[in-house]
């Protein structure tokens, strides 16, 4: 007699057979590496007052709303791990030209806590979603100073090389955080998440809550520090060759002339049409972005770019236009095997 199962089983395991190539190519499709760089740690968690803070889900009796996007930072700050970046839709932060409810100008929350209960703001045509970035090494920048970003601005292209990064001025110095590099200290960033992303204001939060959360950035940076390798050497000349690394510089000197490994210049560049945003951010024009961050790449899962819209390394590489084009090129005439060296150091970082 036929066991009953026996067909169903034998089929299903046709199928997971038939399927499971179809999952590698997707995998590396999407260009997410099985084996990621570095691997990540966390500090002490338990006892961390900055780590409580960043995962509570706040109430609106602790201050959340009237208007928020979500009710804590590791809604949006959690790939792979608390403290990295956001791949989902709804993590990523709504801005909009036209509504200027706060000092940053264009931020544009998702919901709006009333007496009748929760409204969902619906998304205006003008806005714009921006990608959670991730944080491991982020609490870095604040030791670069002022004085070495705007030695590195060169807004009339004096040597020639096309490319013209702006340093952001602001009242609180040179701007380092956020897409835009509007933001020039954490602690600043930190509070404004607090108000922009959960409406938790300044009189609702505690002064010493900022400084343990601005503290948990910083104890996440001491233990993922970046530490250069020669790994990966292939990957790296090309990378230095194509001009990647005149907006990703590898590292930056802090105050002491101590380096600080950053792969980015933290200056504004005009990116071109296709990561145009169509409106200023400030004083940032709508397709300048600060030079993205490279030391946690290993760490970060797609979607890559400002707006998520790179499924890939590849695709976040070749959506590159305006300052980056001579160097972009450069990338399109490398053969096959070479990209793929230039992509393995990449996800190697
Ligand atoms: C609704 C999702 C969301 C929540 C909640 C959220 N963030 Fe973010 N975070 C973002 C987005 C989106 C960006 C990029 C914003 C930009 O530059 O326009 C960002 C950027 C940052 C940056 C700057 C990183 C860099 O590379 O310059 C820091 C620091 C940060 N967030 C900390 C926090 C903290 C601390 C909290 C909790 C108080 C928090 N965030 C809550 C979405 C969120
Ligand atoms: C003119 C300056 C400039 C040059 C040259 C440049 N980049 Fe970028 N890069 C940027 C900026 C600015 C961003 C952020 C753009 C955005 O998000 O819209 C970025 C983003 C990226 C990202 C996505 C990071 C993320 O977290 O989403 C990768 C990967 C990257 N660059 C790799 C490269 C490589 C490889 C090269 C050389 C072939 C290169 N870049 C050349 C300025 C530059």
């Amino acid at each position: 007699m036929n066991h009953p199962h026996g067909k169903p089983l034998l089929i299903w395991a046709g199928v997971l057979v038939l399927l499971a190539p179809a999952f590698f190519l997707l995998a590396t499709r999407f260009g997410y590496s099985s084996e990621p760089g570095a691997p990540f740690i966390y500090p002490d968690t338990l006892h961390h007052a900055g780590h409580k803070l960043f995962v509570h889900q706040w109430s609106e009796q602790e201050g959340l709303g009237p208007f928020f996007n979500q009710n804590s930072c590791v809604a949006c700050h959690n790939q792979p791990n608390p403290g990295g970046g956001g791949t989902r839709i709804e993590q990523f932060a709504v801005h909009v030209e036209r509504n200027k409810r706060d000092s940053t100008g264009t931020f544009y929350p998702k919901f709006h806590l009333t007496q009748q209960g929760l409204d969902t703001i619906p998304l205006h045509s003008t806005a714009r979603l921006r990608r959670p970035q991730t944080l491991y090494t982020i609490a870095s920048l604040d030791a670069i100073s002022d004085t070495t970003i705007l030695q590195l601005a060169d807004a009339f292209d004096l040597d020639n090389d096309g490319i013209t990064g702006r340093a952001i001025q602001t009242s609180e110095g040179v701007g380092r955080y956020g897409w835009k590099g509007r933001i020039a200290r954490l602690n600043q960033f930190v509070r404004i998440a607090f108000q922009n992303e959960m409406g938790i204001t300044d009189d609702e939060i505690d002064s010493n809550q900022i400084i343990q959360t601005v503290q948990l950035l910083h104890d996440l940076n001491e233990v993922n520090r970046y530490e250069p390798t020669t790994d990966f050497s292939e990957g790296r000349s090309l990378f230095n060759q194509l001009g990647c690394g005149f907006c990703h510089m590898e590292q930056l000197p802090d105050s002491n002339g101590k380096p600080v490994y950053t792969y980015s210049d933290l200056l504004v560049h005009d990116m071109g049409k296709i990561l145009d945003e169509g409106f200023d951010d400030g004083e940032v024009k709508g397709p300048e972005f600060r030079t993205a961050l490279l030391t946690n790449l290993g760490r970060t899962p797609p979607p890559y770019l400002h707006d998520g819209s790179a499924a890939n390394l590849r695709q976040a590489i070749e959506k590159h236009g305006g300052e980056a084009t001579t160097s972009i090129r450069a990338w399109h005439s490398l053969s096959n095997g070479e990209q793929k060296d230039l992509l393995k150091f990449l996800r190697n970082l």
